[in-house]
Protein backbone atom coordinates (compact mmCIF):
# COMPACT_ATOMS: atom_id res chain seq x y z
CA UNK A 1 0.00 0.00 0.00
CA UNK A 2 1.33 3.36 -0.85
CA UNK A 3 0.94 6.20 1.75
CA UNK A 4 1.75 9.92 0.92
CA UNK A 5 2.14 11.92 4.22
CA UNK A 6 1.70 16.00 3.46
CA UNK A 7 4.46 17.39 3.50
CA UNK A 8 4.94 19.59 6.48
CA UNK A 9 5.72 23.75 5.70
CA UNK A 10 7.88 26.43 7.14
CA UNK A 11 6.72 27.77 10.50
CA UNK A 12 5.37 24.71 11.51
CA UNK A 13 7.23 23.85 14.75
CA UNK A 14 8.13 19.98 14.23
CA UNK A 15 10.22 21.30 11.95
CA UNK A 16 12.68 23.50 14.82
CA UNK A 17 12.61 20.44 16.97
CA UNK A 18 15.54 18.18 17.68
CA UNK A 19 14.75 14.85 16.02
CA UNK A 20 14.71 11.31 18.74
CA UNK A 21 16.98 8.98 18.02
CA UNK A 22 15.43 5.34 16.95
CA UNK A 23 15.82 2.86 19.55
CA UNK A 24 13.29 0.30 17.79
CA UNK A 25 14.48 -0.12 14.39
CA UNK A 26 12.41 -3.55 13.73
CA UNK A 27 9.22 -2.14 15.26
CA UNK A 28 5.89 -1.93 12.96
CA UNK A 29 5.57 2.09 13.78
CA UNK A 30 9.56 2.55 12.59
CA UNK A 31 9.05 0.22 9.63
CA UNK A 32 5.39 2.07 8.63
CA UNK A 33 7.26 5.76 8.95
CA UNK A 34 9.90 4.24 6.68
CA UNK A 35 7.27 3.39 3.90
CA UNK A 36 5.56 6.79 3.91
CA UNK A 37 8.92 8.49 3.85
CA UNK A 38 9.66 6.66 0.95
CA UNK A 39 6.09 6.71 -0.80
CA UNK A 40 5.87 10.58 0.15
CA UNK A 41 9.63 11.28 -1.61
CA UNK A 42 8.63 9.10 -4.74
CA UNK A 43 5.91 11.49 -5.31
CA UNK A 44 7.80 14.66 -5.59
CA UNK A 45 10.88 15.78 -7.40
CA UNK A 46 12.69 16.05 -4.09
CA UNK A 47 15.82 14.29 -3.58
CA UNK A 48 15.73 13.58 0.09
CA UNK A 49 13.33 13.64 3.17
CA UNK A 50 13.56 14.18 6.96
CA UNK A 51 10.89 12.18 9.28
CA UNK A 52 10.32 15.68 10.76
CA UNK A 53 8.95 17.24 7.18
CA UNK A 54 5.80 14.24 7.43
CA UNK A 55 5.24 15.23 11.36
CA UNK A 56 7.72 12.83 13.04
CA UNK A 57 10.12 13.91 15.15
CA UNK A 58 12.63 11.43 14.63
CA UNK A 59 16.23 10.66 13.23
CA UNK A 60 15.58 9.17 9.95
CA UNK A 61 16.04 10.63 6.39
CA UNK A 62 16.40 9.19 3.02
CA UNK A 63 18.97 10.27 0.14
CA UNK A 64 17.10 9.97 -3.01
CA UNK A 65 19.77 12.24 -5.61
CA UNK A 66 18.52 11.90 -8.95
CA UNK A 67 18.39 14.05 -12.16
CA UNK A 68 14.66 15.47 -12.53
CA UNK A 69 13.80 19.25 -13.26
CA UNK A 70 14.41 20.68 -10.18
CA UNK A 71 17.78 19.49 -9.97
CA UNK A 72 19.11 18.45 -13.53
CA UNK A 73 22.90 17.61 -12.53
CA UNK A 74 22.14 15.47 -9.54
CA UNK A 75 23.92 12.25 -10.05
CA UNK A 76 21.47 9.01 -10.17
CA UNK A 77 21.69 6.90 -6.91
CA UNK A 78 19.73 4.11 -5.26
CA UNK A 79 17.39 5.91 -2.52
CA UNK A 80 19.44 5.41 0.91
CA UNK A 81 17.33 5.09 4.31
CA UNK A 82 19.71 6.55 7.10
CA UNK A 83 18.47 6.14 10.65
CA UNK A 84 20.41 8.04 13.40
CA UNK A 85 22.92 9.60 11.26
CA UNK A 86 25.37 11.44 12.03
CA UNK A 87 29.02 13.35 9.98
CA UNK A 88 31.91 15.00 10.16
CA UNK A 89 33.91 17.18 7.70
CA UNK A 90 36.73 15.17 6.13
CA UNK A 91 38.03 18.76 5.15
CA UNK A 92 37.42 22.30 5.94
CA UNK A 93 36.85 22.33 1.93
CA UNK A 94 33.25 24.45 1.68
CA UNK A 95 31.38 24.98 -1.22
CA UNK A 96 27.89 27.25 -2.25
CA UNK A 97 25.44 25.72 -4.31
CA UNK A 98 21.71 25.92 -4.79
CA UNK A 99 19.16 23.86 -2.68
CA UNK A 100 15.92 23.90 -2.05
CA UNK A 101 12.82 22.43 -0.36
CA UNK A 102 10.05 20.53 0.22
CA UNK A 103 8.93 22.56 3.06
CA UNK A 104 9.74 25.87 1.76
CA UNK A 105 8.15 25.82 -1.87
CA UNK A 106 9.11 28.08 -5.11
CA UNK A 107 12.10 29.42 -3.30
CA UNK A 108 15.81 28.12 -3.54
CA UNK A 109 19.18 29.77 -2.53
CA UNK A 110 22.72 29.51 -2.27
CA UNK A 111 23.96 27.29 0.49
CA UNK A 112 27.60 26.80 2.20
CA UNK A 113 28.58 23.70 2.74
CA UNK A 114 31.52 20.85 3.20
CA UNK A 115 31.98 19.19 0.18
CA UNK A 116 33.62 16.16 1.39
CA UNK A 117 32.48 14.59 4.32
CA UNK A 118 32.55 11.51 6.27
CA UNK A 119 29.28 9.69 7.52
CA UNK A 120 27.69 7.11 9.81
CA UNK A 121 24.11 5.67 9.81
CA UNK A 122 21.94 2.44 11.01
CA UNK A 123 20.09 0.95 7.39
CA UNK A 124 16.83 -0.25 7.96
CA UNK A 125 18.37 -3.90 8.78
CA UNK A 126 20.36 -2.59 11.84
CA UNK A 127 23.30 -2.46 10.47
CA UNK A 128 25.80 0.52 11.39
CA UNK A 129 26.94 2.06 8.33
CA UNK A 130 30.02 4.12 7.68
CA UNK A 131 31.23 5.71 4.67
CA UNK A 132 31.98 8.93 2.69
CA UNK A 133 30.06 11.68 0.64
CA UNK A 134 31.56 14.07 -1.51
CA UNK A 135 29.68 17.21 -3.92
CA UNK A 136 26.08 16.65 -4.43
CA UNK A 137 25.33 13.80 -2.28
CA UNK A 138 27.16 15.14 0.36
CA UNK A 139 25.29 18.54 0.35
CA UNK A 140 22.05 16.46 0.11
CA UNK A 141 22.86 14.68 3.45
CA UNK A 142 23.68 18.21 5.06
CA UNK A 143 20.73 19.31 4.08
CA UNK A 144 18.67 16.20 5.59
CA UNK A 145 20.65 15.88 8.48
CA UNK A 146 19.91 20.11 9.08
CA UNK A 147 15.85 19.21 9.38
CA UNK A 148 16.90 16.43 12.26
CA UNK A 149 18.64 19.38 14.35
CA UNK A 150 15.41 21.58 13.61
CA UNK A 151 17.49 23.38 10.91
CA UNK A 152 16.49 24.91 7.83
CA UNK A 153 18.83 25.98 4.57
CA UNK A 154 17.99 29.29 4.93
CA UNK A 155 19.38 29.63 8.34
CA UNK A 156 22.43 28.96 6.32
CA UNK A 157 22.42 31.19 3.92
CA UNK A 158 25.11 34.06 4.07
CA UNK A 159 23.35 37.01 2.54
CA UNK A 160 19.34 37.44 1.45
CA UNK A 161 20.83 38.29 -1.83
CA UNK A 162 21.59 34.75 -2.28
CA UNK A 163 17.69 34.15 -1.86
CA UNK A 164 16.21 33.24 -5.80
CA UNK A 165 12.34 32.74 -6.35
CA UNK A 166 12.46 29.46 -7.70
CA UNK A 167 11.57 31.28 -11.48
CA UNK A 168 14.76 33.13 -11.39
CA UNK A 169 16.84 29.72 -10.63
CA UNK A 170 15.25 28.58 -13.71
CA UNK A 171 15.78 31.21 -15.76
CA UNK A 172 19.71 30.91 -14.58
CA UNK A 173 19.43 27.36 -15.75
CA UNK A 174 17.66 28.17 -19.12
CA UNK A 175 14.93 26.08 -18.21
NI1 LIG B 1 14.50 20.19 3.17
Amino acid sequence: MTTIAEIVQLGSEVLRLKAVVVTDIESSEIKQLINTLQDTLASTQGVGIAAPQINESKQVIIIASRPSARYPNAPLMEPTVMINPTFEALSESIEKDWEGCLSIPAIRALVPRYKEIKISYTDVTGNKINTQLEGFVARVFQHEFDHLEGKVYLDRVESNQDIFAESEYYKLLNL
